[in-house]
């Protein structure tokens, strides 16, 4: 199975950002996730536009922005200029999701929903058809490092169920507490995308850990 691997820079040392996009660049990885948190709708505040710009500027991988923000539709147009491929929402969000899907795709970008580990795979069924990827999380959404929720994983695979049986072109990427110990159960479960943040940076070899979760994908 082809499994791409998405580093989320939240995880990198900040002090040391040209080096780290570098190391990330060459480790043989897929994309690049982008945390952006708002502190309202996640409790926490990482980075704004200027820092995925930054990375645009030093990497040619795909960049997957994945915008924790109460109210996207200001920043939709900022965040596609920046250099972002693909722009996530929040299903949480209090505004309606099909406008802001439709305008991101409008802008040239792909389309993502993301969704939190108690919201159901049903509740965006009806918005499917706008997105060209949906992120599950297993953890709440607002800190790196924190630990992967087992119980989440029978909902990636409903999600690869209805999405095979519906022939969708959707694809499934899963967010947090993704490390070698845990990466077999998402892969398993049917995930295109796995995102790692601390087991990625922490490994101290990205080259090495991006093969590993590439071997684990090949077995299964
Ligand atoms: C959590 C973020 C994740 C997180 C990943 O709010 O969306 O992308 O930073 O970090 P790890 O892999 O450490 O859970
Ligand atoms: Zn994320």
């Amino acid at each position: 199975m082809m499994i791409k691997l998405a580093p989320s820079i939240l995880g990198a040392d900040f002090g040391h950002l040209e080096e780290e996009i570098i190391k990330t660049n060459e480790s043989g990885c897929d994309w690049i996730h982008l945390d952006i948190m708002d502190g309202h709708l996640v409790p926490n505040i990482s980075f704004g536009p200027e820092i995925v710009k930054y990375v645009k500027s030093k990497s040619d991988l795909f960049l997957d922005s994945h915008l924790m923000i109460s109210n996207p539709e200001k920043y939709l147009e900022v965040y596609a200029e920046a250099g972002s491929d693909l722009i996530v929402i929040h299903y949480e969000i209090e505004y309606d999701k099909i406008p802001l899907l439709k305008k991101i795709r409008n802008l040239g970008r792909k389309a993502g929903i993301s969704i939190n580990p108690h919201t159901p795979f049903e509740a965006i069924l009806d918005i499917l058809e706008y997105c060209d990827l949906i992120l599950i999380m297993t953890v709440h959404p607002g800190f790196a490092g924190q630990k992967f929720m087992g119980q989440v994983v029978p909902k990636i695979k409903q999600a690869r169920e209805y999405i095979d049986s519906n022939k969708l072109n959707v694809e499934i990427e899963v967010d947090g507490g993704i490390s070698m110990k845990t990466a077999e159960k998402v892969i398993d479960a049917g995930a295109d995308i796995l995102v790692a943040g601390s087991a990625f940076y922490k490994s101290g070899n990205y080259r090495e850990f991006t093969q590993k979760i590439k071997d684990l994908a090949e077995k299964s």
